[in-house]
Parts: C-alpha cells; sequence; structure tokens
C-alpha cells in the first residue's frame, strides 16, 4: 500500500515538474530579488504591528533599494535573450511601468509618518504586486 502511495506521489510530481513553465522559473536574479521584497514586507508588516514607524520608514529604504534593482530585469514571462524585440521592449517598458508605481508607493510608505499614511501606502504596494504579477509572472507550476 505504502509502495502504491509512494510511486502515485512520485508521478505526480513527475508530471508537474513535466509541464513546469520554464527551467528557470522561480531561479533568476529577479526571482532573487523578488524573494528579498517579500522578506522586507515581512518584516514591514511585523513592524507596523507594534507602530514603529521609524524602523518601518527603516526596512521601506531597503525595500526601496531592491525594487530600484528589479527595475533593471526583464521578466521570463517577457523573454529569457538579452535582445528584445520591439515587442518585447514594449512589454518590457510596461513592466517598468508597474515597477515604478511600486516605487512611488515603497517612497511613501518610508516618508509616513502615522498609521493612516502607512495603511495607504501598504495598500497601494500590494495592488502594484498584484497587478504587477497578473501581467508579467509566469506560474512555475504550470
Ligand atoms: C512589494 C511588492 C512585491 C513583492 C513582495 C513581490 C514578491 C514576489 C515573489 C515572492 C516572487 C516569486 C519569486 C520566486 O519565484 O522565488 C515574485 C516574482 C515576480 N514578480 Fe514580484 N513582488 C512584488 C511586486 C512586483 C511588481 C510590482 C511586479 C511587476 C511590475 C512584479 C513582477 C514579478 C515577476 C515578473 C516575477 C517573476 C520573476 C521572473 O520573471 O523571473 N512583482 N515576486
Amino acid at each position: 500500500m505504502t509502495k502504491i502511495l509512494l510511486s502515485a506521489i512520485l508521478s505526480i510530481s513527475f508530471i508537474s515538474s513535466a509541464f513546469a513553465a520554464h527551467p528557470q522559473c522561480g531561479e533568476t536574479e529577479l526571482a532573487n530579488i523578488m524573494g528579498n521584497m517579500k522578506d522586507s514586507m515581512k518584516a514591514i508588516k511585523g513592524a507596523a504591528k507594534s507602530d514603529d514607524f521609524e524602523k518601518i520608514n527603516s526596512i521601506a529604504k531597503e525595500l526601496l533599494i531592491s525594487v530600484q534593482k528589479a527595475d533593471q530585469y526583464v521578466p521570463l514571462a517577457i523573454t529569457d535573450q538579452k535582445e528584445l524585440s520591439a515587442e518585447q521592449q514594449q512589454k518590457f517598458n510596461d513592466y517598468k511601468n508597474g515597477i515604478a508605481n511600486l516605487e512611488k508607493a515603497v517612497t511613501s510608505l518610508t516618508n509616513a509618518t502615522n498609521t493612516a499614511e502607512q495603511k495607504a501606502a501598504l495598500g497601494k504596494i500590494g495592488k502594484a504586486a498584484k497587478k504587477g504579477h497578473k501581467a508579467f509572472k509566469m506560474d512555475c507550476d504550470e
């Protein structure tokens, strides 16, 4: 019984890896930067519970540096090549606009001095991430 279960699990995991979106999915420099951004957001949410604005502002400054780095990388969903076609360049410009939008929201978080400003900035960050992922993030399990 255990053997059957084990082989079933193995074949399911094999099937999903056979359909992986791209061999580099989740392994790019951009994915690495995004992972750091996720860690910063976790730390910010922790600090937000204690209304420690100074701490939030300083982590937000670190987040801002990651966001500025993310601006320089082309999402895998657009291409894995260095040379961009005109159409890919257009998509990359759209991606950069999404990152600029995020940068604005994170900048307002670095300047937030009260809970209302902080909440508004966090809301904008969440929206920018959702929109950006919907448009440009590949689903690694597909
Ligand atoms: C603070 C806001 C954000 C956070 C915390 C965040 C977090 C993440 C995480 C955790 C991943 C998965 C990384 C992995 O696979 O290891 C990811 C991937 C990705 N995110 Fe974000 N994200 C944010 C905002 C955005 C925005 C605004 C955009 C686009 C305008 C964006 C575009 C992408 C793309 C394209 C990927 C896939 C990376 C690749 O193509 O190699 N993200 N993000």
